[in-house]
């Protein structure tokens, strides 16, 4: 039965990611996955973390969780997107799932369209993180996308998303990044998201914002605008958090799903129907990670502490992306000006997949084919070797002095 299978395709990130663990050259730089990293390549532990990890320590409680999570968990996290008074939380008008952090979460969004056939077709920024239309199509719904770059790739082109946003059909969802997008940091100004909101709720399109980097970009509460002003504004959409990246979870699996709706008679309905799905997927979710979350968000001193260690790591990717902006512009006959404008872990480089295979094959430095880098993969030691390696490929001469693993 299994002898005529033909093998799928690595996957464009962590496939990569997997030949990048095989190179045995000592200076390979990765700027691949979506991880921050400190100076010395490795992925902290806030102290906050480690704090609630202690509190935790204990008898194992190994019971099942409810299907849709830690209820207290679900609140945190939505009162952590949402602002803690946000009205409609009061109005019992949300449902919120504890899930198998960003990806699990929006599976089980796909899964909840398609089986309750809310949507057929989710529209998705062009481009987008590489894994959002193998998740829908996977759940059985179409996708299809609309433009988001200009022309250059270096900018939002806001005139063309709004001509294609108003020409989706009335009752279609609309993906999109609530902040940090990915794979592109190109976000819209607070000013646009507001005429974004306004076009979703006027064509009655179901906004679903991908929030998995908030407090990258632009602050914590500066992060969660979008999903904010769609709160207030639209009646009906759904948010999906990560807290991989903002509590540095990675392994845990700690996400959540958040529906809005416009009654807390429709969300009680609804919650059904999103622990049908997640039932006939994972059963219920994993413990620990989320109980990490609850304690760190649910206690003021946690929160304080860790709150500022992410500002701080806001902080050293915007001075990363200065700093590797310059280094380009003394290097290179080409402009990379736009990376000192973009937010969140990501840049898209402009680099075309032939020059990001000769970085990688040449010089060891590893960006996604489509030319994403993850800028907080940059540090003290490789900044200056990867914009060497970059200035080689795009002035196309040798430099000076390459890096020691050419
Ligand atoms: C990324 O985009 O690098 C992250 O979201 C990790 C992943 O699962 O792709």
């Amino acid at each position: 039965m299994f002898q005529n299978l033909t093998a799928a395709p690595d996957d464009p990130i962590l496939g990569l990611n997997e030949k990048f663990k095989q190179d045995q050259r000592s200076g390979k730089v990765n700027l691949i996955v979506g991880v921050y990293q400190d100076e010395s390549g490795e992925i902290p532990e806030f102290q906050a973390v480690a704090e609630a990890r202690r509190r935790l320590a204990g008898p194992h409680k190994a019971n099942y969780l409810p299907i849709e999570g830690d209820p207290a968990y679900g609140t945190l996290a939505t009162q952590l997107i949402l602002g803690s008074d946000a009205p409609r939380m009061a109005q019992g008008a949300w449902v919120a799932a504890q899930t198998l952090g960003g990806t699990g979460g929006l599976r089980v969004v796909a899964d909840f369209l398609a089986r309750c056939q809310v949507v057929q077709t989710v529209w998705h920024t062009n481009p987008t993180w590489v894994n959002h239309q193998a998740i829908f199509q996977a759940a059985g719904l179409q996708t299809a996308a609309f433009p988001y770059l200009d022309a250059a790739g270096k900018g939002l082109d806001f005139t063309a998303m709004m001509a294609a946003l108003e020409q989706i059909p009335t009752g279609q969802a609309v993906l999109i990044h609530g902040c940090c997008h990915n794979p592109t940091g190109v976000d819209p100004t607070p000013a646009q998201w507001q005429e974004i909101v306004t076009l979703l709720k006027q064509r009655q399109l179901l906004p679903i914002l991908d929030c998995a980097y908030q407090g990258f970009g632009a602050g914590l509460e500066a992060d969660a605008l979008a999903c904010r002003l769609v709160s207030e504004q639209i009646d009906e959409a759904v948010i999906i958090q990560s807290f991989s990246k903002n509590f540095s979870l990675y392994n845990q699996r700690v996400g959540a799903a958040i529906f809005l709706t416009k009654s807390q008679a429709e969300a009680q309905v609804l919650r059904s129907q999103v622990k049908a799905a997640i039932r006939a997927n994972y059963s219920n979710p994993p413990q620990h990670g989320a109980a990490i979350v609850r304690t760190v968000l649910g206690d003021s001193e946690l929160r304080g502490s860790w709150q500022a260690e992410l500002e701080d790591m806001r902080q050293r990717i915007a001075t990363l992306r200065q700093r590797f902006a310059a280094s380009l512009r003394e290097k290179c006959a080409v402009d990379f000006s736009h990376i000192s404008q973009q937010a969140g872990m990501f840049s898209f480089s402009g680099l075309t997949p032939e020059q990001v295979t000769r970085l990688r094959d040449e010089f060891g430095v590893y960006f996604v084919g489509n030319g994403r880098m993850n800028v907080a993969g940059l540090n003290e030691s490789n900044l200056e070797p990867t914009t060497r390696a970059i200035a080689a490929v795009v002035n196309s001469v040798v430099p000076d002095t390459v890096p020691a693993n050419a």
